[in-house]
């Protein structure tokens, strides 16, 4: 049984596999998933990893990417394009959730991606490639009133996601991330641009009125980071960490080097509450240093350089990269286009949407994942630096070569704090997923399709394998696709 255990996970019903093979179901024991009513269909079977269990919660929807939960657990979601939806779920328990209610908060065709909430639910923030808007919320009668912008100047193309995080440690901090106008962006180089950088602005400190420019107010969290689409504070320390999408189509010494470098980045920014000695607002690298994801066959490659050193394009510059540029706290494979980062409530996991890959042969990435932070109360990750196993993946698509036309592809998080429940959108579906950690489940466990296995040893933390007493299996003969699936009903 340990076999069939790896491979533990969620059948969504009914299965769509690659748009025209579909999934027959066969329960073999206890309830079947109508236990789950009206579940949606999804037009691809994702890969659950042993002690989790998904759902597919709403689909539909157009082009979804930042998402947060207000304040009575409605989901906000922004679609790209078009504006802000509510969704009001209906909650069956577990990860059995379905959409009760849509109603349309903003119609803005020039939203791009992100959205976050205050702490007491009453102000709503989204942002466009320009600016940054807020809005009163009355979660009561679902609407919103008094736009006001509060960030300005922010416009260039490419990259052109502003994503927020309302800080909880110090409320009054708005962070907005922005990235670079195109693939190597000269102006990243030269901090007064405003390009390539994470800013916190003090809300409070806004007269009425006023607007915050963005190259010029605020204060700098880091510069020099491409395009750091996630962004997220510890819960327990309040150190800041963002996800950074790195650079494509590089060389090095006359050598391709793009397939497997640069790696994407887990940066560090230090706290908010004005320690100064971590690194906080200095320069990590971009637009002429890089992380090294794969060392073998890297050109001149120096003895001493590992997974997470930074280099430059040419060897000769290597050394000033390592001295002068802070590295990244974890890299991740190349190209995987990490688009999201949450901590569960007591900040031993950050989950990880990885968007997945345009700009390599063979696709990778198109998958949750999820990094142990240890016992949260460091705000650490457990890997060290050089690490290749610290994204252990929690939700995968079944078979990578047929991605990205028929993957889903994670974009934005939210995390409920009191069930611990994870959503993600998909915005190449138009879907929302919902992620649970399972009651009583050990360490992280290799998914099917994790290629993890050495260092999962030490990501155990709190128990052992799964108890498969009280599951309920369900195989899903999945034509051409071959995908086993199971449902936990209990514990
Ligand atoms: C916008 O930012 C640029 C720097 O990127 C600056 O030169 C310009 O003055 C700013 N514009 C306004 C209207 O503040
Ligand atoms: C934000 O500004 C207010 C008003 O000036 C000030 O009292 C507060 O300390 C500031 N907060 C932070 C985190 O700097
Ligand atoms: C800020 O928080 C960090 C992490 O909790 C702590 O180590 C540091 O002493 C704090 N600094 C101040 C000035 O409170
Ligand atoms: C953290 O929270 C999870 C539930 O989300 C729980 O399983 C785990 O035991 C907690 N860990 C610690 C160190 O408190």
């Amino acid at each position: 049984m340990a076999g069939v255990s790896s491979l533990l996970g969620v059948l969504l019903q009914p299965l769509l596999y690659s748009g025209t093979a579909f999934a027959q179901q066969i329960s073999l024991s206890g309830a079947a998933p109508s236990d789950c009513p009206n579940v949606p269909s999804s037009n691809g079977a994702p890969v659950v990893a042993t002690g989790f269990s998904a759902q597919l919660v709403a689909t539909g929807l157009s082009g979804p990417r930042g998402l947060v939960l207000d304040s009575k657990g409605a989901l906000l979601v922004v679609e790209q394009g078009k504006g802000i939806k509510r969704l009001t779920l209906s909650d069956n328990g577990g990860s059995c959730l379905t959409v009760a209610q849509t109603t349309t908060l903003v119609q803005n065709t020039d939203l791009t991606h992100s959205i976050e909430v205050s702490q007491d639910g009453k102000t709503l923030f989204a942002s466009t490639s320009d600016e940054v808007f807020s809005w009163a919320y009355d979660v009561d009668t679902a609407s919103v009133s008094n736009q006001r912008t509060i960030i300005k100047n922010m416009t260039n193309s490419d990259h052109i996601s502003r994503t927020l995080l309302l800080s909880r440690k110090q409320p009054d901090l708005l962070l907005v991330s922005r990235g670079s106008g195109e693939n190597i962006d000269k102006l990243a180089a030269h901090e007064p641009n405003g390009i390539s950088q994470i800013r916190a602005f003090n809300l409070s400190a806004l007269p009425p009125g006023a607007v915050y420019d963005y190259p010029s107010q605020g204060r700098s969290l880091g510069w020099g980071l491409r395009n750091s689409v996630g962004v997220a504070e510890h819960p327990v320390t309040g150190g800041v960490y963002s996800v950074e999408n790195s650079a494509d189509q590089l060389s090095r010494s006359q050598t391709d080097i793009h397939q497997d470098n640069p790696g994407e980045e887990l940066n560090f920014h230090g706290y908010l509450n004005g320690t100064t000695e971590d690194g906080q607002g200095t320069n990590y690298g971009y637009p002429t240093c890089f992380a090294l994801w794969k060392t073998d066959g890297f050109p001149d490659l120096a003895s001493g350089m590992r997974v997470g050193s930074q280099f430059a394009l040419d060897p000769k510059d290597d050394g000033a990269c390592a001295s002068d540029y802070t590295s990244p706290r974890l890299t991740f494979q190349a190209h995987t286009a990490p688009l999201d980062i949450k901590f569960n409530a007591n900040g031993t996991l950050a989950y990880v949407t990885f968007h997945g890959s345009w700009n390599r042969d063979e696709p990778v990435g198109y998958k949750l994942s999820v990094v142990s932070f240890g016992d949260g109360s460091r705000g650490e990750p457990a890997e060290p630096a050089d690490s290749t196993a610290a994204a252990v993946d929690v939700l995968t698509n079944a078979d990578l070569a047929a991605c990205p036309g028929a993957c889903f592809r994670p974009v934005g998080l939210a995390v409920d704090d009191d069930t611990g429940r994870v959503f993600m959108t998909s915005d190449s579906t138009g879907e929302i997923y919902v992620v649970q950690r399972l009651p009583g489940a050990g360490g992280l466990a290799a998914g099917p399709s994790s290629g993890v296995s050495a260092r999962l040893g030490l990501l155990w933390f709190d128990g052992g394998l799964l108890p498969l007493v009280g599951w309920t299996l369900v195989v899903s003969a999945v034509l051409g696709g071959g995908v086993m699936f199971a449902v936990p009903v209990s514990g």
